[in-house]
């Protein structure tokens, strides 16, 4: 493991019973609150990317706090997917199922040119719906996914299969549990 790694995962944190008994919170915000950790994660993902990127898209809410900074790194242009009713201007929506009920995101339909290479990044994968919808939503801007980065996989929740199905192939993490 490489000691950025080893910093990365000692400062995300387990918090039991939230946000309902049975379940552990993986805690990103001690990472966030550390300058060393938090360009470590930064320069992790930054460094996951395989070509040349022209945007660098990220879910709210918590993908923003890693991609913006991962844009800029980049000399890349950041684009939001964000939850409904936030965009102004006409949007793509995609649904997606959530343990219990359905989840929609949104991106707006000219965010981004036809063709353009794009990077994906949130904070987790976990059952990959998150990102399996915004796959979705990037085949109807008809952009090239290059590849998708988390901080953080929970690889006992099957994410990786949703992202097969959605064909992605090029997917990387820092931290896997
Ligand atoms: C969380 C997390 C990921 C997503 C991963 O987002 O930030 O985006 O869940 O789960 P999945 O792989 O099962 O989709 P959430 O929308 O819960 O909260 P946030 O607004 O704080 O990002
Ligand atoms: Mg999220």
């Amino acid at each position: 493991m490489t000691a950025d790694r080893a910093l990365i995962e000692s400062l995300i944190t387990d918090v039991p019973d939230f946000p309902k008994p049975g379940v552990v919170f993986k805690d990103i915000t001690p990472l966030l609150a550390s300058p060393e950790g938090y360009q470590a994660a930064v320069d992790a993902i930054a460094d996951s990317a395989p070509e040349k990127i022209d945007v660098v898209v990220g879910m709210e809410a918590r993908g923003f706090i890693f991609a913006a900074p991962v844009a800029i790194k980049l000399g890349a242009g950041f684009v939001p997917v964000r939850k409904p009713g936030k965009l102004p201007r006409p949007v793509f929506e995609e649904n997606f199922a959530l343990e219990y009920g359905t989840e929609t995101l949104t991106v707006h339909r000219d965010a981004i040119k036809p063709g353009a290479r794009v990077l994906v990044v949130d904070d987790v994968l976990a059952t990959g719906g998150t990102i399996g919808a915004t796959a979705q939503l990037l085949k109807k801007l008809d952009v090239n996914l290059v590849h998708v980065a988390t901080v953080m996989e929970l690889s006992f929740l099957g994410g990786r299969a949703l992202l097969d199905s959605n064909g992605i192939d090029s997917f990387s993490t820092i931290v896997t549990v």
